[in-house]
């Protein structure tokens, strides 16, 4: 069955694959093309609508990209956005102009009057918060359009064609900042492009595995397995299309979760894949044996996995292809490249040398988190895997402060398991975004019983955050906090004192190291 499809032209703007997202989101299958693509292979895609994205360049300049004018022609509805509004207005016989600093440049958060007889804000507030970021100002809109929505500083902030299906907005419907962004883009995909709906991440599904059998024909598929969700969910579904040919390499370096490893194996024995579980524990507390500099701890962690990896991939043999689970976020921020490394977050160390593989697969590319988790769930991993919270690569390693032994992961391994079970219990794990026990190398005196004790202090920390580049510390009820204090400092050895950790992000980053 052939699926309505709504195209997105990229123009580089930063918020490209988002946009692609909110339209999936909204059931309509969509696919991001470059602005460069000849009009006739748009044409043959049989889109019924098309998107252009923001994108950094004025259109006045010669040098900027432009559009095929004959895309106006052609009868499909479209929504620019940023960049896309003004190139539709330039091409259109508008005017477009750079702003003064006293009329509309606008930057962030703005207050915005829409008119809600227009189909695209049919339904909406008359006013919301929307998110502006541009220099340049639309000072005559071409002939056919109507102004659609304005703020104080900018009478162009949307413009209309109703009779064409035109639409633009100079500010980012696709951001959460902007209130009610998503319902302007279901408006644009079911008021004016007249969508049905026809999509669903089964079709996705569907759709993926027939693209991997096609691409694999009968390859070998290799994939190093880390028991996070993101390697998982591309596991299964390479485990779904290609069956027997892949093999999943899972290295347990010992400095995971208590029961994590078994839960993962436990998650892929429905399929019938080579599935090779590697207990590397030793080897691992061996590498990192006194040593206690946090980023010391990521690079051991991150090169010991690949070599782990390697030697066993040496035993395969050749393979066609080497999977990973690289998600959408992972390939914005490889691209980022000028924030500063605040901590290396690679949970491996980067590609293996010795692994004999022609080409890289990487069939989660283009989803973001919580649609790979939709995609794990169709799949048929459970629950546990597919909902889990976000567990570093380097594992218990940067929640146990200083050095390392087997010996204080097993203790830390086992309060976090009380910390988690009794969140779970009462309930308060629903509201968290993380939350995670960390040893810290602090011994203070305690007196339990009638003896003495000087032993570990245990710090806990749970976070609410959308995006992890900012937290809030998790106001857990103090009744809740005294259960968990009790049952650790009674069932746990060697922890005689316990602490919550009440500092957000920033100042303090949510792991301890
Ligand atoms: P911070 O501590 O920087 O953490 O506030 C933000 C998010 O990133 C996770 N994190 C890591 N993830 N490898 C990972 O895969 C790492 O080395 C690493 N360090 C931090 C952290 O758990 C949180 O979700």
């Amino acid at each position: 069955m052939k699926h309505e499809l709504v195209l997105v032209l990229d123009f580089g703007g930063q918020y490209n694959q988002l946009i692609a997202r909110r339209v999936r989101e909204c059931g309509v299958y969509c696919e991001v093309k470059p602005y460069t693509t000849p009009l006739a292979e748009l044409k043959a895609l049989d889109p019924i609508g098309i998107i252009f994205t923001g994108g950094p360049n004025s259109v006045y300049l010669d040098t900027s990209p432009h559009v095929d004018p004959d895309i106006f022609t052609w009868g499909v509805p479209i929504l620019g956005i940023c960049y896309g509004c003004q190139l539709m207005a330039h091409s259109l016989g508008g005017l477009v102009t750079p702003a003064q600093e006293d009329t509309a440049r606008e930057y962030g958060k703005t207050a915005t009057q829409y008119d809600t007889s227009f189909p695209l804000f049919q339904g909406l507030p008359t006013e919301g918060i929307s998110w502006m970021s541009h220099g340049d100002y639309m000072a005559k809109v071409p002939e056919g359009f109507a102004l659609a929505a304005h703020t104080d500083m900018c009478p162009t902030a949307a413009i209309a064609d109703p009779a064409r299906g035109f639409y633009g907005v100079q500010f980012h419907p696709e951001v959460n900042h902007t209130e009610h962004g998503t319902q302007m883009i279901r408006n644009f995909l079911y008021q004016v492009c007249h969508a049905k709906g026809d999509w669903t991440m089964e079709d996705y599904c569907r759709t993926a595995i027939a693209a991997i059998r096609e691409k694999v024909g009968d390859g070998k598929v290799l994939l190093a397995l880390s028991g996070g969700v993101d390697s998982s969910v591309a596991a299964a579904l390479l485990a779904e299309a290609v069956g027997k040919q892949l093999t999943c390499v899972f290295v347990d370096h010992g400095l995971m979760r208590l029961h994590e490893g078994d839960e993962v194996e436990a998650a892929f024995a429905k399929w019938d894949i080579r599935f090779l579980r590697v207990d590397a524990e030793s080897r691992f507390l061996l590498k990192l044996a006194g040593v206690d500099e946090p980023e010391r701890k990521r690079k051991i962690i991150g090169e010991e996995f690949i070599r782990v990896f390697e030697e066993e991939s040496q035993k395969i043999g050749a393979v066609d292809f080497l999977a990973q689970g690289t998600i959408y976020p992972d390939v914005i921020e490889s691209g980022a490249g000028e924030a500063a490394t605040i901590k290396s977050h690679h949970n491996v160390g980067g590609l293996p040398d010795f692994v004999d593989f022609q080409e890289i697969i990487e069939p989660l590319r283009m989803l973001f988190k919580d649609e790979v988790r939709q995609l794990g769930r169709e799949l048929g991993l459970p629950e546990y895997l597919v909902s889990r919270q976000p567990f570093p690569g380097p594992g218990l390693a940067i929640r146990i402060i200083g050095d390392i032994t087997k010996e204080k992961a097993d203790t830390l391994r086992l309060a976090d398991f009380i910390f988690r079970e009794e969140l779970a219990r009462a309930g308060e794990d629903q509201c968290l975004s993380q939350y995670f026990a960390v040893l810290t190398n602090t011994r203070s005196v305690g007196v339990m019983g009638d003896g003495r004790t000087y032993d570990y202090t245990l710090a806990l920390r749970a976070v609410t955050t959308d995006d992890f580049m900012t937290a809030d510390w998790a106001r857990i009820p103090y009744d809740v906090l005294d259960r968990i204090s009790v049952r650790i400092v009674n069932e746990v050895q060697g922890i005689n004192r316990i602490v919550y950790d009440i500092t957000s992000k920033p100042p303090a980053t949510i792991e301890w190291e």
